[in-house]
């Protein structure tokens, strides 16, 4: 073999072994790791990351952790400076991890620490961007498995990250003195230590059920995508003084890799972690986020291709004969009706689970109803109508909408699927009411006149509305008692005359998963319940403006003609008959 290539498989052998990398001052720093071969610094599921807040979900179902020695003072047994970092080796199959939302138990073998200069800070990851003065990390494998198979499971490492915050507080830092004392004396070689302190003890009063969680990376090469990671919340106070000796003595500096791109991961939080309140959003002008903005807002749909609601155009809308008759299911229950709840941006009336189904009407699935709620304008001086859809550019004085989604889908899983919800959409036009209540402070000049008939049982409207009194504050909830359906509330309205397109959800996140039925004739209710919405709610034009269609069609079942679809004069002129025959009978 020629010298040449001999030094180059030499080379590659330490390439490949892993240990020609660094984070400073080698040919190999962390932006060049992706090039190593046979690692995975380049993929999608890398660590550190940055923790943004705002971003993070809580997670009920990350519990307390189960730690197994932790309080042991025999648990460390060796100490070594590997040229990338201070690693404390444990006594073999002591330490143990389990709970705090993990899916099984970890046997834990080490902990090590990342750090900055004796001036910069140097945590792996950082929360809202910033960087703590250190980081340690605990690492366990899941109990059973050797390193090589560990490192194969995208759940084979759990590793515990805490923060290390510079005190000037002498006090708390004692067994982090001890663990000091010996870093001027180490080698690349482990070095059998007798030591005084637990793990508990470098962990001190840290909160352990406030923590992040996330699915990373080793955040050294290999930097194989299989930890599951737990980043505490609070940080470990540690003297300003002890913390600047490792950079001082290790002989390296900034000993950490830079923060990594979530590529679409989630970070969640046990219940306990403080988070900052989700970013405010509204109709009207007075938050930061109004609809032209709600694109803004984390994890926002709002700026898709198939958003909610859009303009009706009654003649391009395209005649679908799938799109039969509805089944509607409890739609006659006048208990479905759990609670009233005033969200701050709608009133919404949540149903009994399980009592109220829709089916046929081209849904292709059976859809259980989860709520119906409002969209309205505004009343008084300045009355102007608010339906969220709109027909021919006509906005209606209200929408109703009842909410649905698939049954065979839980909620979360709905709203990441097309057509996981479906949303039945009723206009709201006023009637004239023929008769004024006595209670009445109005005169009765309008009223007398129109005697059309109303198409809703205003009586139900009434007992709707008259819940408004006791919930005047955002998220006040009262039970519902009076009893009405839902078919009381929508009266002997058409339901085989509707519209059809796939669409959004019309409140942030904006999700694109509703298949949407706009009926074309509107529920009447007295106008005086009408005003009553934004009357009792102190919010008015709760409706998001029209979106655009893009190359969305609107589909409409046989019975929904446009306005100007009139029927050629033989079929009108047979209608007519049947009309009056029919009026006759009356
Ligand atoms: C470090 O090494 C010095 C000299 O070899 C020795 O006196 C001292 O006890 C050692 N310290 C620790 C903590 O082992
Ligand atoms: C550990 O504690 C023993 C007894 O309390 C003491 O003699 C020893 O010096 C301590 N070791 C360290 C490294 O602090
Ligand atoms: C509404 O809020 C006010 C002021 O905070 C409070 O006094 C009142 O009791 C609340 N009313 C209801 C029904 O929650
Ligand atoms: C809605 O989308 C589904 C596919 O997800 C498609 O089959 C259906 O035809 C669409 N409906 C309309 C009205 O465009
Ligand atoms: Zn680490
Ligand atoms: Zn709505």
């Amino acid at each position: 073999m020629q010298l040449s290539s001999y030094l180059l498989f030499l080379c590659l052998l330490n390439w490949a072994a892993g240990s020609d990398w660094c984070y400073t001052g080698c040919e190999h720093t962390p932006s060049e790791w992706s090039h190593i071969p046979g690692a995975f610094c380049g993929g999608g599921r890398q660590s550190p990351v940055n923790i943004v807040t705002g971003h993070v979900e809580t997670n009920n179902s990350l519990g307390s952790f189960m730690l197994v020695n932790f309080d042991s003072q025999n648990a460390v047994k060796s100490i070594v400076n590997t040229g990338h970092t201070v690693k404390c080796n444990l006594e073999e199959n002591q330490v143990e991890v389990s709970g705090g939302g993990l899916g099984a138990t970890y046997s834990t073998l080490q902990f090590h620490l990342h750090w900055g200069t004796e001036q910069l800070p140097g945590s792996e990851h950082t929360v809202d961007g910033r960087r703590y003065a250190m980081e340690m990390h605990i690492v366990s494998l899941k109990k059973g498995l050797s390193v090589e198979q560990a490192k194969a499971d995208p759940e084979g490492i759990a590793v515990l990250g805490f923060f290390l915050s510079a005190t000037e507080d002498e006090d708390t830092s004692g067994p982090w003195v001890e663990l000091v004392s010996y870093l001027s004396n180490l080698t690349d070689t482990d070095m059998d230590i007798n030591v005084n302190f637990s793990i508990m003890d470098l962990i001190g009063n840290v909160d352990l059920s406030k923590f992040y969680r996330y699915k990373g990376s080793l955040t050294t090469p290999t930097c194989n995508e299989a930890v599951v990671w737990t980043v505490f919340h609070e940080p470990i106070n540690v003297h300003k003084a002890l913390l600047e000796n490792f950079p001082q003595t290790a002989g390296y500096t900034n000993a950490y890799r830079p923060t990594q791109g979530l590529n679409g991961r989630r970070v969640s939080a046990s219940p306990a972690t403080p988070l900052p309140p989700s970013p405010h959003w509204c109709y009207g002008d007075h938050c930061d986020h109004i609809p032209p903005m709600w694109y803004l807002l984390p994890y926002s749909h709002c700026d898709g291709q198939r958003q909610s609601p859009v303009d009706i155009d009654t003649k391009k809308a395209v005649e679908d004969k799938h799109l039969g008759a509805f089944k509607f299911a409890g739609f006659d229950n006048k208990e479905a009706i759990e609670n009233i709840t005033n969200t701050g941006h709608t009133v919404k009336c949540k149903l009994v689970e399980g009592l109220v189904e829709v089916s046929g009407g081209g849904l292709g699935h059976v859809y259980s109803s989860l709520q119906l709620h409002f969209h309205w304008g505004s009343e008084g001086s300045h009355d102007s109508p608010g339906s969220e859809h709109t027909m021919d550019s006509k906005r209606y004085p209200m929408e109703m909408h009842i909410v649905t989604k698939r049954k065979d889908l839980n909620l979360t899983e709905a709203l990441k699927t097309p057509g996981g919800l479906a949303a039945l959409a009723f206009f709201i036009e006023a009637s004239v009411s023929s008769k004024r209540s006595s209670a009445s402070d109005h005169h009765e000049t309008v009223t007398s006149t129109n005697p059309t008939s109303d198409t809703s049982d205003n009586g139900a409207w009434k007992k709707l509305t008259s819940y408004f009194a006791a919930i005047p504050n955002i998220s006040s909830e009262v039970p519902v008692t009076e009893k009405f359906s839902i078919d009381d509330l929508l009266g002997s309205v058409d339901r085989t005359a509707y519209y059809r397109y796939n669409g959004s959800l019309t409140t942030p996140l904006c999700q694109e998963v509703v298949t949407w039925t706009i009926f074309k004739d509107p529920v009447k209710v007295d106008n005086e319940l009408i005003k009553m919405f934004p009357k009792a709610t102190g919010y008015h034009n709760v409706f998001r403006p029209a979106q655009l269609l893009h190359n969305r069609t609107i589909l409409k079942a046989s019975s929904a003609h446009s306005s100007t679809d009139f029927p050629c004069p033989a079929t009108l002129l047979l209608m007519m008959t049947c009309l009056c025959a029919l009026f006759i009978k009356r």
